[in-house]
């Protein structure tokens, strides 16, 4: 058979309803254009994110139920590390509440004025919290990175020789190399395992340590068997049981692959920096047995990590985020190619051509998204990196929660974004009236031009 299923069936249901054109003009002007502020209930298809909003499965919510919520030692806690130390060989390993939160804690410890640490692409609040503890953030991504049309299979993939020039004049002030996969901030591209194994050997030859952002670790281990020369006949599990073998540490966001709706870890191998991350975490997440959540919530991640490394799961995933990347690129709308694991990007300033980079193409059209059908999705340029570092390029992100939505959702959104590419010259630009210093996205405000 050639179609490709959802490889579930639908037991729990939420409806969903188009709000009216005046209502949702009426959304838009309170949260002052910011679609972070609109209540959700005013949204048909949520794109804004994939992070903790995935549906969970039955065997999910019935571990929920079975969870122990013991305060210490708890035997979810226990099937958790299980689960961590199969699939991703780390015994030490702590929870969390979130991904930055490991971030946070990580930091903290190896952070700190004067250092620099370099990744493929920081995601913002990596370099929020490296920033934050005094250190710099670099991103060192393939040149192909940067350009939304180049069909290079790994477009995570760190720039080795500018990673080797910078640790070979700096390694004294680099306390760790980050990789992360796939690379959210440059397309949701994955990272080839010959570059891992690459970045792995400049980082042992240099005695820096190397550490995964690995919140969508199954989708780049997919992608790695159906694009790396040699892989096909590998399962997902063996990928990605080499890629955290490559690692020293992870940082992770359980909310994407771990398909909970709120959790992450650290993993750690360094015994004196995990007594050290163990101490931190008691004083501001919790014990090290929960680490700010409950113990249900380590049961349900347990088992998401089980549950993505389905391949028909994996399969399905990709496919069904390539089938919207493809309707777009059919239409004429330039999108991040090849189309990511996790959403699909679209080169907003071809989309709004006629719009200048000050006058945010990339908020306009997320704007003019939900304006037209209810549409929600998120600004990744220079309203979220701020004007001060423009990126290359201002993208506008679907991103597709997991099992949550069909393909008719799908459908319906490629429709509204081709109605919508129909007029584009229509779309307005934006200027921003407030915006805090740091995270600027998640509640600035605006108003059109
Ligand atoms: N690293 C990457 C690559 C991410 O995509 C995210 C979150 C984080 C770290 C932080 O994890 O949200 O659990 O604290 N990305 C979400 C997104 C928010 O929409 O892409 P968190």
């Amino acid at each position: 058979m050639k179609t490709i299923i959802e490889p579930f069936r639908i037991k729990a249901v939420e409806p969903i309803r188009l709000p009216t054109a005046e209502h949702r003009e009426a959304a838009l002007r309170r949260a002052g254009f910011n679609l972070f502020r609109i209540e959700a209930k005013h949204v048909l298809i949520d794109l804004l994110t994939d992070s903790g909003t995935g549906a969970m499965s039955a065997q999910q919510w019935a571990a929920i139920m079975r969870a122990d919520e013991s305060y210490a030692g708890s035997t979810s806690f226990l099937r958790l590390r299980e689960t961590v130390e199969e699939i991703m060989g780390f015994r030490q390993m702590l929870p969390t509440h979130q991904g930055r939160a490991s971030e946070r804690i990580l930091f903290d410890l190896i952070g700190g004025a004067g250092k620099i640490v370099p990744n493929n692409a920081h995601f913002d609040t990596t370099r929020a919290n490296i920033e934050h503890s005094g250190a710099r953030a670099i991103d060192l991504a393939i040149p192909e990175a940067a350009d939304p049309t180049s069909r290079h299979p790994f477009k995570g993939n760190l720039d080795l020789d500018r990673l080797e020039s910078l640790l070979a004049a700096e390694s004294a002030r680099i306390p760790v190399v980050m990789c992360t996969v796939t690379s959210n901030t440059s397309g949701g591209q994955p990272v080839s395992l010959e570059n891992l194994r690459a970045t792995r050997q400049l980082c042992r030859r240099y005695g820096v340590p190397l550490f995964l952002d690995a919140c969508r670790f199954a989708e780049n281990a997919w992608f790695i068997r159906e694009r790396e020369a040699g892989q096909q006949e590998r399962s997902a599990r063996a990928i990605v049981r080499e890629m955290f073998d490559l690692a020293d540490g992870a940082t992770i966001s359980a909310k994407k692959d771990g398909i909970v709706n709120i959790g992450g870890l650290l993993l750690l191998r360094d015994a004196e920096l995990f007594r050290r991350a163990s101490d931190l975490t008691i004083l501001t997440e919790g014990y090290v047995t929960y680490g700010g959540l409950a113990g249900r919530d380590l049961e349900a991640m347990a088992l998401g990590f089980h549950e993505v490394l389905d391949e028909d799961y994996l399969r399905y995933r990709i496919r069904s985020t390539t089938y919207v990347g493809e309707k777009l690129l059919e239409a004429g709308i330039q999108i991040v190619e090849p189309p990511g694991g996790h959403a699909i990007y679209i080169d907003a300033c071809r989309f709004c051509r006629r719009l200048s980079r000050e006058q945010l193409p990339g908020q306009a059209l997320v704007v003019a998204l939900y304006r037209h059908a209810g549409i929600r999705t998120c600004e990744v340029g220079t309203v979220m990196f701020g004007a001060r570092r423009p990126p290359p390029l201002d993208l506008v992100r679907l991103a597709v929660p997991r099992r949550v939505y069909t393909q008719s959702h799908m459908d319906y959104v490629v429709e509204a974004l081709i109605e919508l590419f129909g007029e584009r010259d229509r779309i307005r630009g934006l200027r921003i009236v407030e915006a805090p210093e740091t995270l600027p996205h998640f509640s600035a405000s605006f108003e059109e031009l």
